[in-house]
């Protein structure tokens, strides 16, 4: 196997070992894909300021999110289908994340289902994340879920009550099992380790759901079960209801807007994750990273600033942290390490963006990412 040198080539393993429905669900965005396109495009256009002679031997990409010790600032975003990627997906890459000392983000839309991450964990801690239904006392269920398996922070999404289209996923057939149609069965029949990977585990249905939400014994489509389970009338209502209600650490992920920050930080939130979904949902919308600044200025220091959508690199997370945010999350370079090489290709892609965070904030001149600001950008190109 050749050498991985960066998120990319584990883009390709994974495109090579994970089925084509299931890689291509990740590897996609909605509509034209404009917005997916300009979540890395965007950041590749802020240019770094090179710094030389300082004593750049001492150094620490250790940091904070939500209060809680992380060894760099970047978290696990909580992604769909996860465990579809590679074999329980969601407790290896919690368990890469867990060794790494960041914390991992469990999605409602998970294979593995929130107790089966803290038993295949030892229950150390991670971050559950909630979306919001039209049945509350499936809400409930999940928050006291959450709460009994030790998660230590809440992050409900609120850019998904209607499911943007994503046309790679209309084409597949995107389906949970996938359907048994002959162009299915010969691209699976292409993934030996993946299909022996599934024969081993029980995981492969919607751990949270199935079983838990009312009258729900099987979902074959996420687009169908979002349709008509997710509330429409998500409200900052609902938010204040849930922090009561969960009273732990609390992020609210999908805020685009400086308005809508304000209106989170009225509501008492711990966090608030600039993201347009990874471009899945609003195609036309702007990057994630261009949104950043003008959030940071409206929050003011009231809450942390998070931020997701484009995250490559280390470069990436250093210009992140630069404008302003405290903390990002990693998606798509997770699952394409899981999907390349299981909990080693997560391990693998986490080294890859530390090392390279590391290094580049050396060059910038700077040892300690908490000092990281504006001044290592270059005027003009932020
Ligand atoms: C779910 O969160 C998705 O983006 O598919």
């Amino acid at each position: 196997m050749a050498e991985i040198t960066c998120i990319e080539d584990l883009r390709c393993l994974a495109r090579k070992r994970v089925p084509r429905m299931f890689y291509d669900y990740v590897d996609g965005g909605s509509w034209t894909e404009y917005t997916y396109r300009a979540n890395e495009a965007d950041f590749q256009r802020i240019e770094l300021r090179q710094r030389v002679a300082f004593d750049i031997t001492e150094r620490s990409t250790a940091s904070q999110m939500v209060g809680q010790a992380v060894s760099m600032p970047v978290a696990i975003a909580p992604t769909g289908l996860t465990g579809m990627q590679h074999a329980d997906g969601e407790i290896l890459a919690a368990r890469a994340a867990q060794k790494f000392g960041i914390p991992f983000t469990l999605s409602t839309m998970s294979i593995c289902s929130i107790e089966a991450v803290a038993e295949g964990t030892g229950r150390h801690p991670f971050w559950f994340q909630l979306y919001v239904t039209r049945d509350k006392s499936f809400v409930e269920g999940l928050i006291e879920r959450a709460r009994a398996a030790n998660c230590s922070a809440l992050v409900v999404t609120m850019d998904l009550q209607v499911f943007g289209q994503r046309h790679k996923d209309r084409r597949n057939g995107l389906s949970m099992p996938p359907r048994p149609t002959l162009r299915n069965l010969v691209n699976l029949a292409s993934k030996p380790r993946w299909c022996l990977g599934m024969l081993g585990t029980r995981n492969r249905q919607f751990g949270n759901i199935v079983g838990h939400a009312k009258g729900v014994d099987g979902i074959g489509s996420l687009v169908e079960w979002t349709r008509e389970q997710f509330d429409p009338r998500l409200s900052w209502q609902d938010i204040v209801w849930i922090k009561q209600r969960w009273g732990g650490k609390l992020i609210v992920k999908g805020i685009l807007d400086p308005d809508d920050a304000r209106l989170a930080v009225e509501c008492g939130v711990d966090a608030i994750v600039v993201s347009n979904h990874g471009g899945r949902q609003l195609d036309g919308a702007g990057s994630s990273i261009a949104a950043l600044p003008a959030i940071v200025e409206a929050v003011a220091g009231r809450a942390e600033v998070h931020l997701d959508g484009g995250i490559r690199s280390g470069q990436d997370v250093l210009k992140a942290i630069a404008l302003g945010a405290t903390g990002t999350y990693i998606g798509r370079a997770m699952m394409y390490g899981l999907g390349a090489m299981g909990e080693r290709g997560v391990s693998t892609a986490l080294e890859l963006i530390r090392n390279e965070l590391d290094l580049s904030m050396a060059f910038c001149g700077r040892t300690d990412i908490r000092d990281v600001d504006q001044g290592i950008l270059l005027p003009g190109r932020r």
